[in-house]
Parts: structure tokens; C-alpha cells; sequence
């Protein structure tokens, strides 16, 4: 990607991706954008699980009833853990999933946000609950997202900066 901007306007959410894997090289760059997250007080609430098994993948695309698929697909998946003792955990988590959709941005691969805190899987359990199930992760940590990652296999139209919604824009005051 040429410059920033340029990355801005062409990232957009992919759900769809090639049997490819992804690099060595390219999940140490995702891993390290996400721990150079900012946090609150420097107190770096989160933790990463990575997850590349196909089984696992699959078992992760149920934990949701509906916008957990893409998780299935994907070559890898990063799973944003939480301590909700650190009273920014949800904007810390937040920056880093997005730092690391940038960082694939940047490294042309496609990745989607897949919300996890404050959903449910198809028979109403906590997808919370159900993601903490699967990969072991102790009962006080809170599960935010799941980042899914892989070679693109669809296109996706960049943003018109031409219709941005500017009309959410105020100057001086409301
Ligand atoms: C907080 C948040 C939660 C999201 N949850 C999901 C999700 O569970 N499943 C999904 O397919 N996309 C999810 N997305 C992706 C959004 O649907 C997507 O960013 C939005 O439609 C704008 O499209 P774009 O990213 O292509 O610009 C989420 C994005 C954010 C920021």
C-alpha cells in the first residue's frame, strides 16, 4: 500500500478467502501490530490466541448465530481476549483487532471483525461462553473478537471519498 489514506480507502471486510496460507512472516507482522496496540495506562489488557487448525477454525464459526462464518474459511484467526479488571479493556481490545485488520490491510490479505462480547451462538448460549470452551481460556477473561484472516477471494469496491457521510461532521460545536 502506497500510503495510508490510500490503505484507509481500499480496506473493507473480507469474508471470503483461498486455501493459501498465510506466511510465517506475515502472522509475525499481524501479531506484532496487534502488540503495539496503544492501551490505557499502558496496562495492555489483552491477550492474542492464534488459531490456524482447520477443526478448530470450523468449531469457532458456530459461536455466533449469524457473522461468525467467515471464521470457517479462513487461513488464520486471531482471537482478542480481555481483562475487564483494566477499565478500558473494550477500546483497548478494540484498537488492537482493528491494528491488526490494518496490519493485513497493508500486507494485502483480507480480514473481518467477528464480534464475539455480547452474542450468542445459535442455541443461546454465550458466544463468549462458547469461544472460552473451545480453546480453554479461563472463566475471568472476556472474549471481545475474532479476527479472521486470509488471502482474498472476492473483491470488494474501495470507498468513495466523494460520499462520505460528512453531514456527522460538526465544526466548533453541534
Ligand atoms: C465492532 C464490529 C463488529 C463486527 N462484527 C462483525 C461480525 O460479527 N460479522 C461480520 O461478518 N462482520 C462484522 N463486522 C464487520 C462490519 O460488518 C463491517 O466493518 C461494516 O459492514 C463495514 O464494512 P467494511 O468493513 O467493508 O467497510 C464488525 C465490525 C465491527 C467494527
Amino acid at each position: 500500500m502506497e500510503n495510508f489514506h490510500d490503505l484507509l480507502v481500499n480496506r473493507r471486510s473480507i469474508r471470503k478467502y483461498t486455501d493459501e496460507l498465510l506466511s510465517p512472516d506475515e502472522v509475525k507482522l499481524i501479531l506484532e501490530a496487534a502488540l503495539m496496540s496503544p492501551a490505557g495506562k499502558r496496562q495492555n489488557p489483552w491477550q492474542f490466541v492464534v488459531v490456524e487448525d482447520k477443526e478448530v477454525l470450523e468449531k469457532l464459526s458456530y459461536a455466533k448465530e449469524h457473522g461468525s462464518g467467515p471464521i470457517k474459511g479462513a487461513a488464520l484467526a486471531v482471537v482478542v481476549i480481555c481483562d475487564p479488571r483494566v477499565d478500558t479493556w473494550v477500546e483497548d481490545g478494540s484498537i488492537a483487532s482493528m491494528l491488526i485488520q490494518a496490519q493485513c490491510a497493508d500486507l494485502g490479505l483480507g480480514s473481518c471483525w467477528i464480534h464475539i462480547r455480547n452474542r450468542y451462538t445459535a442455541n443461546g448460549q454465550s458466544s463468549e461462553d462458547a469461544v472460552r470452551s473451545i480453546l480453554d481460556i479461563p472463566y475471568e477473561w472476556q472474549v471481545l473478537s475474532i479476527i479472521s484472516i486470509g488471502h482474498k477471494n472476492e473483491e470488494r469496491k474501495p470507498f468513495d471519498t466523494d460520499k462520505l457521510q460528512w453531514e456527522k461532521v460538526h465544526i466548533g460545536k453541534w
